[in-house]
């Protein structure tokens, strides 16, 4: 399982490396990207999304060999360590890699994001979307996820954004839905991974996120020792919704890590 890897911005400095949420790719992130121009940041597609293969057998994939896949793609491209910011599912990855290759994290930023399993009936609905999407739905299978994914303030009044984010998920993949279902189905609790890291850190809520709670930061933000960003007018896509507030918190981030 590999992962592509996007450069931007001048090489040689530690870079900011981010992770997409379920089901998008790497341009996610373009609207921050472009709103940090001093900043070496690498993009990544997480296996079976974008540029990024998904793995043979979906059955197979896991937010650990996602993690992994990151990890080893880094080291090739010569960076051994790096500011991680991971959003929703992105997190899943950034605390998976944060569990294996700790050495490599200098600062994390998490939003949008749970360190908490699934319960059992969020999981079940996991493993039939994953079935969905390998049978007659494709990319159908998450269509309706754009009600959850942008908050009341973008349905309302960024109907380009939202026509945005329907667009990339009618080109999800397949494969690469089912894969990444079945890993976050999967995913253990990392509360306790948060805990053992001290390292500058970042937790953001969009106010209006329907899939991750006020109180999943929370505990997230205690693990950490930090205290939660909110981003009022935010659903739980913030860094497309506001990506100019993001910009500015991962820029901040970047400071605190020495960066
Ligand atoms: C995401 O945005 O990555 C997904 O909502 C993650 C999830 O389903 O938990």
């Amino acid at each position: 399982m590999t992962a592509v890897i996007h450069h931007h911005g001048s090489r040689g400095t530690t870079p900011l490396v981010l992770l997409h949420a379920f089901p998008l790719d790497a341009r996610m992130w373009d609207e921050v990207i472009a709103l940090l121009p001093r900043q070496h940041i690498i993009a990544v597609d997480l296996p079976g999304f974008g540029e990024s293969a998904a793995s043979a057998d979906p059955q197979g994939t896991t937010l650990e060999s996602m993690a992994d896949a990151v990890a080893t793609a880094l080291t090739e491209a010569g960076v051994d360590r790096a500011v991680f910011a991971g959003l929703s599912m992105g997190g899943y990855v950034a605390m998976a890699l944060a569990e294996r290759h700790r050495e490599m994290i200098t600062g994390l930023a998490l939003l949008s994001t749970k360190a908490a399993a699934d319960p059992p009936a969020a999981r079940e609905t996991r493993l039939e979307v994953a079935r969905q999407a390998m049978g007659t739905e494709g990319a159908g299978a998450v269509a309706a996820m754009v009600d959850k994914l942008v908050g009341l303030t973008t349905t309302g009044t960024r109907p380009r954004v939202r026509a945005q984010v329907s667009t990339w998920l009618s080109e999800a993949p397949p494969h690469g839905i089912a894969g990444a279902q079945r890993a976050m189905a999967a995913r253990p609790d990392r509360h306790q991974v948060l805990a053992g890291l001290q390292v500058p850190a970042l937790v953001v809520h969009g106010a209006e996120d329907a899939l991750a709670t006020a109180d999943d930061h929370d505990r997230m933000a205690d693990q950490l020792g930090v205290d939660v960003m909110t981003l009022n007018g935010a659903g739980h896509l913030c860094a497309v919704e506001v990506p100019a507030e993001v910009a500015v918190a991962l820029a901040d981030l970047m400071g605190r890590a020495g960066h």
